[in-house]
């Protein structure tokens, strides 16, 4: 890797808007410059870009992200070669640590291995009668099964000798194709197994995914993560189905291997599924990067409804106005395998056209098993949708949602984004009668509003040192880990500008909902000067907030116990409050 260092120094040196300027034709309209966007047919430009955030947005499709990350899509480059080529035009080195080039290589060894033992599991597959019986019982052609590269691994303990010598070669235990038993033995993790290599984009093997053709539990087996596998990022059949994917304008994302497969065979190349683990946030933005329609499709029982959940979660926090999903929950007992199997692939089109876009299913989930004729009823959908909501990025379909909800609970929208912390933050209440009236916002909403102004003015971040380390010291909820990694990007980069910061944190699990923050940053021009007011405010309520809480527990304890220390420590907590008060911390 390059050091971060260096990234920062050279973001600081190039800007945006020269880097977009090579490729695309820009005016100048307001602070940013807009022109016809590079990855979607456009007649009328909508793709923006900052030079003061150093941030692009595409509103018509909805791309977006830094110099560098403008590169990468636009040229198609990786991101080392971003960087080289970004360096080239800013007239800089790029140092190569020698710590980077051993990892390089290294990694460089476990593909070579992880290939290796697919060609291996391949020949074998060609070798084993049953197992071919098996895939052909599955109803599985030839072709298929050589177009997802399907193998065998064979029923021996050390199997892979007969390829890896020798077998003790410590890529094959970091590889994750050998396991290190107790008393240091060494044995094939998969062991008379059809084999399911895992591709990465560019098509390198990055691990496996294996089913018992026994009957042995469990039924699959997964690669564990290694430095070249992360379940949380990849998708099973990406590769494969990337030519589709763009072709057709969708993805499909099932639950299973062999959903999959019987998908592409079917004729719905465009399929892919998660690695045996829930969907994440991660897995939907990077679908939306290669296309603006995302199909879910769960299986038919208990699980298949629980996935269909967490993907909904999943689908509204990585979701721009520019993108669409819908959802197929199939009928009972079914995945696309079987019913592919059953009824053939006009029954998998038949439920196709029968998915409800995200707004139906949302208001779906959240209404479900509630009593809506009853005022209890329709507060717990108001309840159970909050979170949802507010894990979104705000934006036209945010507001469409909360009327849905708003709707269904016979509440007004306004009061509902209210209730939600999401009104907004211009118009929240300063004057102390307007206060009294609305209900006060959460701490996790305020921080939450503090986050959105840290990426979109990472210049204030100095200027609240103090009260941020304050207000995240407790540092469990995931809102303070937001907030403490994107201070510690801002106040570390060179720059201090929207898009450094979002370089900085491409490692970051919540890195899809800082890029939508940097996007929706785009929409107006930069008022940093409101910007500060708002996060002051924020943190004055906070204090105040904290104060309460503090006061209110001293009392109980004082009650509790009433002894002259006790009270001596109310007394403080109260005055502090009081005079907080009256200093007309908002
Ligand atoms: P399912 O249990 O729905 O299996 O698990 P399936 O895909 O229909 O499998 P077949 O049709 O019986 O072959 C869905 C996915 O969950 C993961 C796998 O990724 C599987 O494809 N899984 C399931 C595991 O990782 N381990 C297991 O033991 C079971
Ligand atoms: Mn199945």
């Amino acid at each position: 890797m390059i050091p971060q260092g260096f990234i920062q120094d050279l973001l600081a040196r190039v800007d945006i808007v020269d880097v977009v300027g090579r490729h695309v034709q820009m005016k100048k309209a307001g602070q940013n410059y807009l022109g016809l966007c590079p990855f979607h047919g456009e007649k009328t430009p909508s793709f923006t870009v900052s030079p003061s955030k150093q941030f692009y947005h595409c509103f018509g499709c909805g791309v977006h992200g830094t110099a560098l990350g403008f590169l990468m899509e636009s040229r198609g480059l990786g991101f080392v070669d971003a960087v080289r080529e970004l360096a080239q035009q800013a007239g800089m080195q790029v140092p190569e640590e020698p710590r980077e080039r051993e990892q390089a290589s290294k990694a460089r060894g476990l593909a070579d291995a992880l290939q290796q033992a697919a060609d291996f599991y391949r020949r074998k597959l060609k070798e084993s009668p049953a197992a071919i019986e098996y895939l052909k019982g599955r109803g599985l052609s030839g072709q298929t099964a050589a177009r997802f590269g399907l193998g065998l691994s064979p029923d021996g303990w050390q199997a892979l000798r007969e390829v890896f010598d020798p077998y003790e070669d410590a890529r094959l235990t970091e590889a994750g194709l050998v396991i290190v038993g107790d008393e240091g033995k060494r044995y094939d993790r998969f062991r008379g197994r059809v084999m399911f290599p895992i591709r990465n984009r560019r098509g390198a093997v990055i691990g496996f995914g294996a089913r018992s053709i026994d009957g042995s539990e469990p039924k699959y087996l997964n690669s564990p993560e290694t430095p070249l596998f992360h379940k949380g990022q990849e998708l099973y059949g990406l590769f494969e189905a990337q030519e589709a994917i763009r072709k057709r304008g969708r993805a499909i994302v099932c639950e299973g291997y062999m959903d999959v497969i019987q998908l592409a065979q079917a004729g719905f190349e465009e399929s892919v599924a998660a690695l045996g683990t829930a969907i994440t946030a991660t897995h939907v933005a990077n679908l939306f990067r290669a296309t603006d329609h995302v199909v879910f499709a769960f299986d038919g029982d208990a699980a298949g409804r629980k996935a269909a959940r967490r993907a909904l979660q999943a689908a509204l926090t990585a979701i721009g106005d520019a993108k669409r999903t819908s959802f197929v929950l199939l009928p009972e007992g079914e995945d696309p395998d079987s019913l592919i199997k059953a009824h053939g692939a006009a029954a998998f089109e038949n439920e196709l056209a029968r998915a409800l876009p995200l707004s139906a299913w949302f208001l779906r989930a959240v209404s479900e098993g509630k009593a809506l004729d009853t005022a209890e009823g329709r507060a717990a959908l108001v309840a159970e949708a909050k979170p949802l909501l507010t894990s979104m990025p705000p934006g036209a379909l945010r507001l469409q949602l909360i009327g849905e909800v708003a709707a269904a609970s016979r509440m007004a929208a306004g009061d509902v984004e209210s209730l939600f912390g999401l009104a907004r933050w211009r118009r929240l209440p300063s004057a102390p009668a307007a206060r009294a009236q609305r209900p006060a916002l959460e701490v996790a909403d305020l921080k939450a509003r503090v986050l959105q102004w840290l990426i979109l003015f990472p210049e204030l971040a100095r200027e609240f040192n103090a009260d941020i380390v304050r207000e995240t010291d407790a540092g469990g909820q995931p809102i303070d880990r937001k907030l403490r990694e994107v201070w510690r990007a801002a106040t570390q980069t060179a720059a201090a500008t929207t898009g450094a910061v979002v370089q900085a944190l491409q490692e970051s699990e919540f890195l899809a909902e800082y890029e939508v923050i940097a996007a929706q940053g785009l929409t107006g021009d930069d008022d940093p000067g409101a910007a500060r007011d708002e996060v002051a405010g924020a943190f004055a309520r906070l204090g105040r907030q904290r104060l309460e809480a503090r006061r209110a527990e001293l009392l109980g304890r004082y009650q509790a116990d009433p002894s002259e220390d006790n009270l001596r420590a109310y007394q403080q907590a109260d005055r502090e409050y009081a005079r907080l008060r009256a200093g007309g911390g908002a």
